[in-house]
């Protein structure tokens, strides 16, 4: 992991100071944020070794670069979606610092996001593989798709579980799915393989989303390193607020109208609180994380001791990922 916040600070390296400063923001020492995709993705890396035809392996020197350069690109494509994510949401905090918005304004951080998307571009090009090609830039899609579904104005849609989980899988999980699901193709595993990295990687997100709503409203500001409620100011009703809307249907009115009027977030919140939509969110959760571990268990047997610890660690993961609070 050391290693890799190197390379991610050399990748992003640029010649124009003022774009190099905004680049390189969320790389330094200190405020990397938990890495929590570049790590899955290394142990999905060990935990998927194993003996494979001559044909279909890599040698593992090969495979351990192409899975290193996985894990940057993943995480300088999550780095990219926050600097805008953060334009959008007009958010001055991250990470417990100052927004890049908030510093260098609005411009600096769209382009400092899309000059993280061309290095990104760049790197996965030198991966050389079609279909991981493919899959990444599906990722990208689901980004922009789900970041567009989560403004919907449609009444119907915005109180639908359903839609609510398509938007998440598209705004999160996608990007840690596909992500795993590149991995074992990068070492060259059957499909049956790379559906369960997939499955792994798709169940974690969402339960790590569904954890990150429901923190909206249990987290504060010094727990989070960004605002609370900060869904409900925005006018995104998440998770608890769907389940919520089941036992006080005056929930839909203020969804309608995206909590603009003088006392809707309070309101909001009052009801959310005073309903099982806390409780039932993190029930979701728990589903989506023991789906994930089950994923896990599921993978080919293996010999190697490194193989199963790191197997231990993705399952445990699935645990943190549910009772973490920041
Ligand atoms: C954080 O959500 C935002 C995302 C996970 C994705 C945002 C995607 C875009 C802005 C589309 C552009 C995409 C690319 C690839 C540049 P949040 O606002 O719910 O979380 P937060 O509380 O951490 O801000
Ligand atoms: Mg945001
Ligand atoms: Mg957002």
């Amino acid at each position: 992991m050391a290693q890799l916040g190197r390379r991610l600070r050399d990748m992003v390296a640029a010649e124009v100071p003022k774009l190099a400063s905004a680049a390189e923001y969320f790389f330094k020492l200190g405020v990397e944020g938990k890495r929590f995709r570049p790590m899955v993705l290394l142990l999905m890396s060990s935990s998927l070794t194993m003996v494979l035809p001559s044909a279909a392996a890599a040698t593992s020197d090969e495979k351990n670069w192409r899975h290193h350069k996985l894990a940057e690109i993943t995480e300088m494509i999550h780095v990219a979606s926050l600097l805008h994510d953060d334009v959008l949401d007009h958010a001055d905090t991250r990470r417990g610092i100052a927004s890049l918005n908030f510093i260098m304004g609005n411009k600096l951080a769209v382009l400092a996001g899309d000059f993280l998307l061309a290095r990104a571009a760049f790197s996965l090009s030198t991966l050389q593989n079609d279909e991981v090609v493919g899959l990444m830039s599906k990722v990208l899609e689901h980004l922009v798709a789900g970041e567009v579904m989560q403004w919907t104005v449609d009444a119907e849609k915005s109180s639908s579980m359903d839609y609510y989980l398509q938007k998440t899988f598209y705004k999160t999980a996608s990007l840690i799915a596909n992500s795993c699901k590149c991995i074992a193709i990068l070492a060259g595993h059957p499909k049956e393989v790379a559906a369960l990295a997939f499955d792994y990687g798709r169940h974690l997100g969402l339960a790590y989303q569904l954890v990150d709503d429901l923190l909206d409203f249990t987290g504060t500001k010094a727990s989070l390193g960004k605002p609370a409620l900060s869904d409900l100011r925005e006018g995104i009703a998440t998770a608890p607020v769907l389940y919520a809307l089941e036992e006080h249907p005056a929930l839909q009115e203020l969804i309608d109208r995206k909590f603009k009027d003088p006392g809707d977030v309070d309101s909001a919140l009052k009801m959310v609180l005073a309903s099982s939509g806390i409780r039932k969110t993190k029930e979701l959760a728990r589903e989506h994380a023991s789906k994930a571990a089950d994923a896990v268990a599921g993978f080919p047997p293996t010999t190697s001791e490194k193989a199963s610890l790191c197997r231990r660690a993705l399952t445990e993961l699935t645990e943190q990922v549910i009772t973490r609070s920041n």
